[in-house]
This record gives structure tokens, sequence and C-alpha cells, in this order.
């Protein structure tokens, strides 16, 4: 017998797939989690302006928060990175690890990585970040460190598949990979044109391919410009 025989049925909350209603509801909904959670530290807030001021594609404050929790959750001792420009996403992990804890982070921009430098030495993590500024697909071919905790995706979209491969091997049993920007700023779940751009048509099929990672159990979530987050099963 069907658990509800004789009952009414609960009425399932239809939400629909596109309309003003929903994305005005979004939207306040997002505004009031804003202003829940307290502030950053000031650090973190500087180097956000600092990014945002200067154009920098940093990662959503939420998106770093969500790194923070699992950094800490994990008590993640052995963190990789993707893409550091300024190094806020790195601060907001460095600043959940452990004592013992470290993070490699690659991004071959050497201007950009000073700058994070100055933000890590500030912060009393210098001794805990290691920058690498090489193209992430030569560092993956000499990368040493295995049984890593995390490794944060954030660099070159259209070379995310090739990151995806190289990395699930370097994670622990139950590591976790995490992906930024698998949204796009709404345009991965636009209608397909032809007039879209590489990284728009990159991306969405790399979601694709991450959710069916044979090695991964995986999923995306609307946090920040959408998360991809997959823990290592094989
Ligand atoms: C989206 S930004 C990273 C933002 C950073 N994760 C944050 O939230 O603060 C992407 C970075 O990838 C870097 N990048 C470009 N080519 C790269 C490559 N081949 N390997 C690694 N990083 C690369 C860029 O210099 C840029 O700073």
């Amino acid at each position: 017998m069907p658990p509800y025989a004789g009952r009414r049925m609960p009425r399932i909350r239809q939400v629909p797939a596109h309309g003003g209603r929903q994305t005005s509801t979004i939207v306040r909904d997002l505004a009031y989690l804003t202003r829940l959670h307290r502030e950053p530290s000031p650090l973190l807030l500087e180097l956000e302006q600092h990014g945002l001021r200067e154009g920098i594609p940093i990662v959503d404050r939420a998106a770093g928060r969500f790194l923070s929790v699992l950094v800490h959750c994990m008590q993640a001792n052995r963190v990789l990175e993707l893409g550091t420009a300024y190094g806020y996403s790195t601060l907001w992990m460095a600043q959940a690890l452990p004592s013992a804890g470290r993070i490699w982070t690659i991004d071959p921009d050497m201007h950009r990585t000073e700058i994070a430098a100055s933000y890590f030495r500030r912060a009393g993590l210098e001794e805990r970040i290691e920058i690498i500024n090489q193209p992430a697909l030569e560092v993956l071919e000499w990368f040493p460190q295995r049984n890593l905790d995390i490794v944060f995706i954030d660099a070159i979209k259209t070379e995310y598949p090739a990151y995806l491969d190289a990395v699930v091997p370097l994670l622990k049993r139950s590591g976790l990979v995490v992906v930024d920007n698998l949204l796009w700023g709404g345009r991965a779940a636009a209608s397909p044109r032809s007039s879209d751009d590489a990284d728009t048509v990159a991306l969405r099929a790399f979601s694709r391919t991450f959710l069916n990672y044979p090695d991964l159990d995986a999923t995306i979530v609307p946090i920040g410009d959408g998360i991809g987050i997959g823990a290592r099963v094989n």
C-alpha cells in the first residue's frame, strides 16, 4: 500500500524552470544569506576588494566560505590549487588549515602571485603556502605529492578535463576535487547557441564528464558561480 493511501498527498512545491518570481526569490534568499553570515577577516575583505577593484576573477565570497568549511571538516593537511590569482581562495583555505597543513598553488602569472604572496605574509601563513609559477598541466607532469585531501580547480576553463584526469589519481581515497565556475555566470544553463564562446561550451561538456566520472561521487551545487564537488571513490 502506498504510504499516503487514504490520506491527502503532500503538496510538492513545483519550482518553475524560468520566471520572475523564482528569480526574485533567489535574489532575496541570497541577500538574506549574505546579511546572515559574519564578515570575513579584515585581510580577506581587503583582498576581496583589491581583486574586485582590479577586475581579477576571484571566487565568490560564498565559495570561499565553502572551501574554508571543507578544509576544516576534512582537517585537510594537503591541498593543491590550480589558479592562484591574488590568493583570495588560497587564503580562505589557508586560514582553515590545521597547523601542519600545506597548500601548493599554481599560477604562471608572477605579477599576480607576488600580490598573493604579500597577503600570505601579512596573514602569517607564507610558510604553509608554496606558489608554483608554471602552467598547471606542466606542473602536473612532475608534481610529486600524493594522498592529497583537496584539489581546487580554478584555472583555464578549457583545460578542466585534463586537470581532472591528472588530479584524481593524486587524491587520497575520499579526497575531494572541487571545481569553480560550473554555472559560468548563467551562460552554462542558457540554451546552447552556435555563437557560444569556447569556455561556455567546454564548461557544459566538463560538467557532464564530472558528474559521470567513474572514480568520483560528484555533484554540482549553486554556490557562487557553481561549485562542483567530487569525492574519490576508487
Ligand atoms: C579565476 S583566476 C583564480 C582565482 C583564485 N582561485 C581566487 O579565487 O582567488 C584564474 C587564474 O588562473 C591563472 N592561470 C592562467 N593560465 C594558467 C595555467 N595554465 N595554469 C594555472 N593557472 C593559470 C590565471 O593567471 C588566473 O590568475
